[in-house]
């Protein structure tokens, strides 16, 4: 058996002079034999970071922020890292009469609406209604902007590709016009789709709550419970069948009273948002328990499983539909 020949001592000096790193050595560290996310678990509770939120509106208008936003932000992450490498989480605030100019970004968007009604969001001009609950698309590159006409302030979860866009160095942005916007046609939402042919090229941008709890309904009368996800939907593009957004898998879940979930896993790091209900994911032996409006993220290949004190409504998104484009995704249960 051939004898590995003494390194020189220099050697490995030489090679990071160059630049260059031996692979040879700690090779585990470059490809680990399963995923070991860089960030942790977590949960931001509503009653605590909505109060910060409320004073946002004290301390700087959208004018001025651009956006008045507080990004979620994973506590293994500095800086602005998001709440997975490749997602975003971040709560928003509008208040009555308040206009959040128009831009458009490669990032995608989504809206879930936690809190009050009246707002608008423009997409290219096209007014989009915004109720509680209601899942908004904004596409990659699209104008858009925010408008609130109504008398209590709006508070959505926004989701955003962000990191995705970011390790790819595919990041680019536009500021745009500040006078109001909203003179162009409303958009379509599902429910009005419902029933008719897709048509070319045509955009869903609102999925309404009330269709989405509804169906929830019917899965629990016509399906079997999932073990570990209850009764769960996907948001899905009804053009061609496929996700709702080419960059973020949305589902919404409905948890039975006292439904208690078998252990499960995948490889996309997921966040959560509690839309009704109170109960508790265990995320790698660890205990989150969560009420309405609550907000969590389990890590890629992190095991978890929920269990639901009430009737229990969440919504949640993820790079699911990435991973399934390249071969990568992968889920895992146990009992
Ligand atoms: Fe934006």
């Amino acid at each position: 058996m051939a004898r590995n020949p003494p390194v020189p001592e220099t050697y490995y000096d030489r090679v990071a002079a160059q630049h260059a790193l031996p692979l040879w050595v700690d090779t585990a560290q470059y490809v680990p034999k399963e995923p070991t996310p860089p960030y942790d678990p977590a949960l931001w509770r509503s009653e605590d970071i909505r109060p910060l939120l409320m004073e946002a509106g004290d301390v700087v208008t959208p004018e001025e922020a651009s956006r008045r936003v507080l990004v979620l932000q994973n506590p293994a992450f500095s800086g602005f890292q998001g709440t997975t490498r490749s997602l975003y989480a971040c709560l928003q605030l509008i208040l009555p009469g308040e206009h959040a100019p128009e831009h458009r970004h490669t990032q995608s968007a989504l809206r879930l609406v936690l809190e009050g009604e009246g707002g608008i969001t423009t997409v290219d001009g096209g007014r989009v209604e915004m109720a509680p609950g209601d899942f908004i698309i904004t596409p990659s590159w699209t104008w858009h902007g925010h408008t609130h006409e109504g008398d209590t302030p709006m508070i959505w979860l926004d989701g955003l590709d962000n990191g995705l866009m970011a390790q790819m160095d595919t990041t680019f942005f536009e500021a745009g016009q500040t006078e109001l916007p909203g003179t162009g046609p409303v958009s379509t939402s599902v429910e009005e789709k419902h029933g008719e042919p897709s048509e070319g090229g045509e955009r869903v941008l609102r999925y309404p709550y009330d269709k989405a709890r509804e169906n929830l309904e019917i899965l629990r009368k016509v399906t079997d419970i999932d073990p570990s996800h209850g009764y769960r939907m996907e948001y899905l593009n009804p053009a061609d069948g496929g996700s709702a957004m080419p960059t973020m898998t949305t589902m919404l879940m409905l948890l039975d009273d006292g439904f208690t979930g078998q252990p499960y896993r995948s490889t996309d790091g997921t966040i959560f948002t509690v839309l009704e209900g109170e109960g508790e994911t265990m995320i790698g032996g660890q205990a989150f328990p969560w009420k309405r409006h609550d907000i969590f993220v389990v890590p890629s290949w992190s095991e978890y499983a929920h269990r639901a004190d009430t009737e229990s409504v969440l919504f949640s998104f993820s790079d699911r539909v990435v991973q399934l484009k390249l071969g990568v995704w992968r889920e895992a249960r146990s009992s």
